[in-house]
């Protein structure tokens, strides 16, 4: 496969960059308004929330913190199994603090709110979450999502940090990626 053509493996491009840049400004003022006085940590999930939380962080104005987590949902194919497992945890104690997750997507749901559940258990003063995309027909749990960026139709997705066989991380708008890349 020629890595210098990922166009070819795209069907559409359904969020440009300036639409997640513009989209994310708006998301940081509504933050920083229902923050205000109160420091905020960012839990950013290893690997496709990385260019979210970039961008996200640079539009927030007052001082955050960032931590990250890796956890695994989903090895190298298109289907959520449910099974959450931390592949890395995260440094920060959570005793008290206000957490902001920062997600690339919820498509079933259940990693997110497995992911809250457990922070919440270690004793965070408030949970909530950021996520770009959601796929609203995908889901099989339902999750409060307080920051969302785009709903979109439940087709399979990369760039901006999503990949599929972790590539097109690097591609700069969200794009559903051509059916005949994984079957
Ligand atoms: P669940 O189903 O638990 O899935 O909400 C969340 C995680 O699954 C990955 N995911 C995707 N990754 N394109 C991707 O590149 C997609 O369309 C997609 N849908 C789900 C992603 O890692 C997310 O954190
Ligand atoms: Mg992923």
């Amino acid at each position: 496969m020629e890595s210098r053509e990922i166009e070819a493996d795209l069907t559409e491009v359904l969020v440009t960059e300036q639409q997640i840049r513009d989209k994310l400004a708006e998301l940081a003022r509504q933050i920083e308004a229902d923050y205000e006085g109160r420091d905020i940590l960012l839990v950013g999930v290893l690997k496709g929330a990385v260019m979210v939380m970039a961008d996200l962080a640079r539009e927030l104005r007052p001082h955050v913190t960032m931590d990250w987590m890796a956890v695994s949902s989903y090895g190298m194919g298109t289907q959520s199994s449910g099974v959450v497992r931390i592949l890395k945890d995260l440094d920060t104690d959570l005793t008290g603090r206000h957490v902001l997750i920062v997600e690339d997507i919820i498509d079933s749901g259940l990693t997110l709110s497995w992911l809250r559940g457990n922070l919440e258990s270690r004793g965070a003063a408030s949970v909530e979450i950021c996520a770009l995309l959601r796929k609203p027909d995908a889901a099989k749990v339902e999750v409060d999502v307080r920051y969302l960026g785009f709903d979109i139709p439940n087709q399979f997705v990369v760039g901006y940090g999503l990949d599929y066989a972790e590539r097109y991380r690097n591609l700069q708008d969200v794009a559903i990626l051509a059916p005949h890349v994984y079957s």
